[in-house]
């Protein structure tokens, strides 16, 4: 009797507790009004937002483990140490010329294994998205104000204390959220050393940048410190999407299900008749050892949103059916929408650590790291600025055909680049971040910058290249293709060459030594064509990939509207970076985010 009333108290629980678990024996087959591909950043935030809801039952399915007690995810001093190919926690996504796109293979996706700067773009960067959708469609919000409002949405920030505001913390609390699941802060191990706020002096010193308070005001052309994506009160704990989104409500809410380890090998549908309508997704186990031939079911009342990264979440839909015929016929998958566009448009950014020969200074801290430079054009180019100007303005139309083909449309990129360069002129969006590194991975200070290109005309592709829903896409970034992008690095290195000579950072070092001699000094800082050869040699992927399922009028090459519904489905959305449809001058999690949050709100308006 007793045992019995336990299993009765029991069993309920088991099978209907929010929870995280491996093992799809109680999911497959089951139907859930939502299923969310991808338990990352966006993912678990849309998740969490539509079990808020106890009668919406959502089920989200991740490749990745759920690794959230595991130091390498929730110790942001660690931060890259989980990086590199075949490291378990990063997909590590191999690009050309043997780049490497990095994305959390784990609960929370990117945002478990980021660097947790917290930064955000430019105001016409977002007001930039909503011009590129149909006009009748602006009122969705996707702007600047409708963004800051959903970002704030998901953040609780706590303002710098004391002791952070004397090592040079500042913030506008106001562009801030106060009661969101992500918390974000200056660290307890912030630097106190002299080597942050030099960095600072001297980047205004000989640029012209001007010191502002915050990097997520909308208005980042400036240098500043700026805090993390971590909880101060918990012991500057990790704030990924997992944390902050699951593990408060875990055990809580009934209507939460969260299956770890399995891929999720393609949308299933009802309809093969447009507009399409998806029942469900098959999935499989997919361990480090294991690549599951059995194949899952599970079903969706209402829809499937699609969170899989900017990577995986275009390759999904071709294996599904819905991309390039051109692509798809030679797999022999039939096509169900043509939809040439998924997969194109990639927007990477490409980085370049540089490093000076640091003299004997304390730098009374442990990171991580705060301060960042984002100069604009004008401060890359100074007198030369007209002449660049000009060039973008009379390049365009042969930039655009340069990079259109396989689908894409030289009309629709020429719009979308006047776009991208409405904004980096007329509103001195940053093209250049410099970040500034006071050590890496516990080796001793040092005196290290980033320089990085964060507006690349250039556009790659993400295609599957066989059926296996296991083998990874190929990725071709088209690094450096537009030949301003490489103008643009080099002018960032250039810039950063002097910062280091001047003072106060100059007094923190013997000189630059990375490159150093290898790009010669000379009175323009070095010459053009060394820097890029130097530049093509060593650069990296920054791991910032956008656009692949853009947010876009259709004929600009879009493939999801303003209401992130892929064209041509009834009820197949992308919410993730994805959809972004421009690069931003910033450090993304916090505008993935917002996108996450307003979608969440877009996809209960619909119910
Ligand atoms: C190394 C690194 C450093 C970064 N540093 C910063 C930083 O300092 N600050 C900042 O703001 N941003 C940073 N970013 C960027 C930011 O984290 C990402 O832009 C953001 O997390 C993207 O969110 P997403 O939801 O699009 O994708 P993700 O967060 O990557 O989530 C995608 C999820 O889908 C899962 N998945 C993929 N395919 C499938 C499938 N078929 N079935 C099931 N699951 C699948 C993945 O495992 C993953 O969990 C960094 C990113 C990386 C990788
Ligand atoms: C495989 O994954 C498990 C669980 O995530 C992890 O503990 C282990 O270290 C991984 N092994 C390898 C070789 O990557
Ligand atoms: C298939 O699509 C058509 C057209 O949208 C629709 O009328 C029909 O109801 C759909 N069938 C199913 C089974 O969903
Ligand atoms: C596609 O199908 C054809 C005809 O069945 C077959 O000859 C070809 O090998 C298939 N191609 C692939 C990539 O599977
Ligand atoms: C650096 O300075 C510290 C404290 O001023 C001193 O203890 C240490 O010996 C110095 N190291 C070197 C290499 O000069
Ligand atoms: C820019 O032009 C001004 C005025 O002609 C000149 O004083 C200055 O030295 C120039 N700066 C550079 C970096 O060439
Ligand atoms: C270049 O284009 C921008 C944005 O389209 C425009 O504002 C600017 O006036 C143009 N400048 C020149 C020199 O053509
Ligand atoms: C899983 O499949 C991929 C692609 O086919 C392959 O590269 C990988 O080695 C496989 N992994 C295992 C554990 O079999
Ligand atoms: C750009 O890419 C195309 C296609 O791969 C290639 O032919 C061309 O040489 C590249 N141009 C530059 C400047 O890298
Ligand atoms: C800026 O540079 C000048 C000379 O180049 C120097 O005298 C001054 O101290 C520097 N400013 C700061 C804040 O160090």
């Amino acid at each position: 009797m007793f045992a019995f009333t336990l299993l009765l108290l029991l069993l309920p629980l088991r099978c209907v507790t929010a929870r995280v678990t491996s093992s799809p024996s109680d999911i497959d087959g089951e139907t859930y009004d939502y299923i969310v591909v991808g338990g990352g950043l966006a993912g678990l935030t849309v998740a969490g937002r539509l079990t808020e809801n106890p009668s919406t039952s959502v089920l989200v399915v991740e490749a990745g483990a759920d690794d959230r007690e595991n130091p390498e995810v929730y110790d942001v001093y660690e931060f890259a140490v989980a990086l590199g190919a075949g490291m378990p926690l990063d997909w590590a996504y191999p690009a050309e010329e043997g780049r490497t796109i990095e994305a959390g293979r784990t609960l929370g996706g990117s945002s478990s294994i980021n660097g947790a700067t917290w930064t955000r773009g430019s105001k016409a960067q977002y007001d930039a998205w909503a011009d590129l959708l149909e006009l009748s469609e602006a009122s969705v919000g996707w702007n600047w104000d409708g963004m800051l409002h959903y970002m704030k949405k998901a953040e609780n920030f706590k303002p710098p204390t004391a002791d952070q505001i004397a090592k040079g913390a500042e913030s506008i609390p106001a562009v801030h959220g106060s009661s969101g699941p992500v918390h974000s802060a200056f660290s307890h191990g912030m630097y106190g050393g002299p080597q942050q706020p030099a960095f600072l002096a001297s980047a205004v010193n000989v640029s012209g940048i001007v010191h502002c308070p915050d990097l997520s005001a909308g208005e980042p052309n400036c240098v500043s410190m700026t805090p993390c994506s971590l909880n101060y009160d918990d012991n500057d704990r990790r704030s990924s999407s997992a944390q902050s989104y699951l593990t408060p409500v875990e055990g809580v809410r009934t209507n939460w299900v969260t299956l770890t380890q399995h891929l999720v090998t393609k949308i299933l549908w009802a309809n093969t008749t447009l507009p399409l309508v998806a029942s469900g997704v098959e999935f499989a186990e997919y361990t480090n050892t294991t690549n599951g031939t059995t194949r899952y079911k599970a079903f969706a009342r209402k829809e499937v949103i699609v969170a899989a990264g900017a990577i995986r979440t275009p390759a999904l839909l071709q294996l599904s059916g819905v991309g390039d015929i051109d692509i798809l016929s030679p797999l022999n998958i039939t096509t169900l929408i043509d939809l040439k566009t998924v997969g194109k448009n990639l927007q990477e950014q490409t980085s370049t650590l540089t490093a000076a020969n640091p003299t004997n200074f304390s730098a009374d801290g442990t990171g991580p790291n705060n301060v960042i430079a984002f100069p604009s054009l004008f401060q890359l180019f100074g007198n030369a600025s007209d002449e660049k100007i000009a060039e973008i303005n009379a390049s365009i139309p042969s930039w655009a055909a340069s990079q259109a083909g396989h689908g894409y449309s030289a009309a629709a990129l020429e719009t979308i680049f006047r776009a991208q360069a409405d904004v980096i002129i007329n509103d001195k969006a940053p093209l250049i971040e410099m970040f500034y590194i006071t050590s890496v991975a516990g080796s001793p200070t040092a005196v290290i910058s980033n320089v990085w290109q964060l507006l690349p005309f250039s556009r790659g592709i993400v295609q599957i290249a066989s059926t296996d829903p296991f083998e990874y896409p190929a990725i071709q970034v088209n690094y450096f293709n537009v030949s301003f992008d490489l103008d643009v690095q080099t002018a960032g290195l250039k810039l950063m060459r002097k910062i280091y000579k001047a003072p106060p950072l100059s007094e923190l070092s013997t000189g630059e030594i990375l490159p150093g001699p290898l790009v010669p000094d000379d009175a323009e800082g070095g010459s053009d064509a060394d820097w890029e050869v130097w530049i093509r040699d060593v650069f990296t992927s920054v791991a910032h990939p956008v656009g692949t399922a853009a947010m876009m009028r259709r004929e600009l090459g879009g493939v999801v509207d303003a209401h992130l519904k892929v064209y041509d489905t009834v009820n197949v959305r992308v919410v993730d970076a994805s959809i972004f449809p421009t690069q931003l001058s910033a450090h993304l999690s916090s505008s993935v985010y917002g996108v996450a949050e307003k979608a969440a709100d877009l996809i209960k308006a619909a119910q």
